[in-house]
């Protein structure tokens, strides 16, 4: 029996400048917090990635060989103000050019404005933690929509802050590889500040645009159901689903996550008098990441700190995935994915959700010109069948984007995870098309499973 979506169901692949275009130093372009924070020896950088920067007409062909009619990507800060500030025209160019190539092709572009690039001149003056930065990012904003807004509708603000404040600032494991949780729950506030100066910004120019934020999330797990368990799991569900969430509903940040991290001493005096209002623009649809659940457990002590990107949300800690797993180590549970676009779909009325990324990283091999990717083709699969069982249920989904185009640079772990339907050699940038791509392309052409 055929699954089938929604007619006018958007299906798409996605993208990140960072992880695809190489080309750093090319055309004017400033450092990035991950060219610095790559800058040692023995860690893999940007460069070359999948040099799209110089093949992206090649890369758009082939979304167009599979019939995929949205693309989202990001565009890079850096190459377009190098210093956080100053318009670099070559920058805007190349952008400009590759909005050109995508509609050529029939395809719809969807552009994010923020996918973890901060230029490194504005990290040098404090980084997300210092709530100047929300204002410049509404100029840059203002600054691309002036060049591609007469030929993008579909607008994303930024990707993930809970990536960008937690990891990049809490444990420091992603750039700038900053340690200090205080200041990562600052960054946090400062990136949605940032969000809804943005939305008020693109939405001062004009036009019709659908404003977005894409946000990652992970239903939480316990194996216990008892008071301290559920204590456990709402501990982290607030901190990693709702910290975002809430007050980009207009709901400010939940009381009780205010007191899971009270002890902390920033978040609160952070907020200032209207950042809440302003956090609060209405989202036109909310992008959904979703690659795994985490699992949680209660901690006796509650002084002691969690296994979580942000240690210092106490007495609770999150626990190994189990089951089938991906390369990266992510717990592969389709269901999970169906709970969550259901509780979304019930803790915000009105708003359609769009799946921005979803996706997989397993070991492939080219083997006489083909990659037989039956893992990721079976992650497809199931998730999607996932999707649908949400729709079917009442969730308002209107499309999913395919993480990712192409084999890419994998931040932390650099070129060793490919997540891309597409398969990179990155010795001689060859393509070749996984069949995880074709049975995309044949999803996409049938508009149902
Ligand atoms: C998400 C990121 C994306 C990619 C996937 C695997 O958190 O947004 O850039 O790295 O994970």
């Amino acid at each position: 029996m055929t699954r089938r979506f929604p007619a006018g169901f958007r299906w798409g692949t996605a993208t990140a400048a960072y992880q695809i275009e190489g080309s750093t130093t090319a055309d004017g372009r400033g450092p990035s917090i991950w060219d610095t924070f790559t800058a040692r020896p023995g860690v893999a950088t940007g460069d070359p990635a999948c040099d799209h920067y110089r093949r992206y007409r090649e890369d758009i062909g082939l979304l167009n060989g599979l019939g995929v009619p949205y693309y989202r990507f990001s565009v890079a800060w850096s190459r377009i103000m190098p210093d956080g500030r100053t318009v670099e025209p070559r920058g805007l160019t190349f952008y400009d050019r590759l909005v050109d190539t995508v509609l050529e092709h029939g395809i719809t572009p969807m552009v994010t404005l923020y996918h973890w690039d901060l230029p490194e001149a504005l990290q040098a003056e404090g980084g997300w933690p210092d709530r100047d930065l929300a204002s410049l990012f509404a100029d840059y904003a203002l600054t691309v929509h002036n060049v591609l807004g007469d030929r993008v509708r579909q607008w994303t603000t930024i990707n993930e802050p809970f990536c960008a404040a937690f990891i990049g600032y809490g444990n420091g494991d992603h750039a700038p590889g900053i340690k200090d949780e205080g200041a990562a729950l600052v960054a946090g506030h400062n990136l949605l500040l940032a969000h809804g100066k943005a939305a008020q910004a693109l939405r001062s120019a004009g036009g019709e645009q659908e404003v977005s934020i894409v946000l990652n999330f992970a239903p939480v797990l316990t194996d216990v159901d008892d008071v301290a368990h559920r204590e456990a799991a709402r501990k982290f569900d607030f901190l990693h689903n709702r910290f975002f969430l809430d007050p980009l509903l207009g709901r400010g940040y939940p009381p009780e996550l205010l007191a899971d991290l009270a002890h902390l001493g920033t978040l609160e005096p952070a907020i200032a008098d209207g950042d809440l209002e302003i956090i609060a623009q209405p989202l036109d649809v909310l992008g959904v990441n979703y690659y795994a659940p985490a699992r949680a457990v209660p901690l006796e002590d509650p002084e002691a700190d969690s296994n979580c990107p942000l240690p210092g949300l106490r007495g609770m800690d999150v626990q190994p995935p189990r089951g089938d797993l991906t390369s990266l180590g992510w717990e592969q549970r389709p269901s999970s994915f169906t709970d969550l676009l259901l509780w979304l779909h019930e803790h915000c009325p009105g708003l359609p959700l769009v799946i921005a990324e979803n996706g997989a990283a397993f070991e492939d091999e080219v083997v006489d010109g083909r990659v037989h990717d039956e893992k990721r083709v079976r992650y497809f699969a199931e998730h999607l069948a996932a999707v649908h069982d949400a729709i079917e249920r009442g969730a308002d989904v209107r499309g999913y984007m395919a993480w990712s185009l192409l084999d890419n640079f994998e931040w932390a772990m650099g070129y060793t995870q490919r997540f891309g339907l597409v398969h990179v050699d990155f010795e001689t940038q060859e393509r070749v098309l996984k069949d995880s791509a074709r049975f995309y392309a044949d999803v996409v052409a049938r508009n149902g499973l």
